[in-house]
C-alpha cells in the first residue's frame, strides 16, 4: 500500500511539533470561506406550483438571507449566499446574455443581490 504522505511531509510535521515552523500571522483567512449554497438542500426544484416554499425562487433566497442574519450565521462569519443552479430562463437575452427565470425571480437578480447584500450597489 502506498503511503499518503511524502517523507518531506513527515519532516515538516516533526519540525512543527518542535515549534520550528510558523504560519503567517497577518489576520487573513482565519476561517475558510463560509456560506450557504442552495444545491445541497434544494437541488433543482423549480416547481413552485407544488412546492411554493421549497422551490428555487427569490422568496426562498430572501428567506435564507434573513435566516442567516436572524440565526446568527452572519455574525459567526458566514458571508456567502450562493444560488447554485436552476435560476436561469431557458432562453438567453437578445445579446446572448443570461436571464433569470422571470416567474421565480420577478424582481431580477440585481434586485435580489441588493436585498442580500445592501451595500453591494455596483
Ligand atoms: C424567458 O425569456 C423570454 C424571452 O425574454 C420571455 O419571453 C419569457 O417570459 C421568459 N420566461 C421566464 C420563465 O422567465
Ligand atoms: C427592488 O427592490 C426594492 C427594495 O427591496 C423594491 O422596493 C423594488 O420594488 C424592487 N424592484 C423590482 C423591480 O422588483
Amino acid at each position: 500500500m502506498q503511503s499518503y504522505f511524502k517523507w518531506s511531509d513527515w519532516i515538516i510535521g516533526f519540525l512543527c511539533l518542535l515549534r520550528f515552523c510558523d504560519s503567517l500571522n497577518n489576520g487573513l483567512a482565519l476561517t475558510p470561506p463560509m456560506g450557504w449554497m442552495s444545491w445541497q438542500r434544494y437541488r433543482c426544484n423549480v416547481d413552485c406550483y407544488n412546492y411554493p416554499n421549497d422551490c428555487l425562487s427569490e422568496m426562498l433566497i430572501k428567506r435564507i438571507a434573513d435566516l442567516m442574519v436572524s440565526e446568527g450565521y452572519k455574525d459567526a462569519g458566514y458571508e456567502y449566499l450562493i444560488i447554485d443552479d436552476c435560476w436561469l430562463n431557458k432562453t438567453r437575452g437578445r445579446n446572448g446574455e443570461l436571464l433569470e427565470d422571470a416567474e421565480r425571480f420577478p424582481s431580477g437578480m440585481k434586485n435580489l443581490s441588493n436585498y442580500v447584500r445592501p451595500t453591494n450597489k455596483s
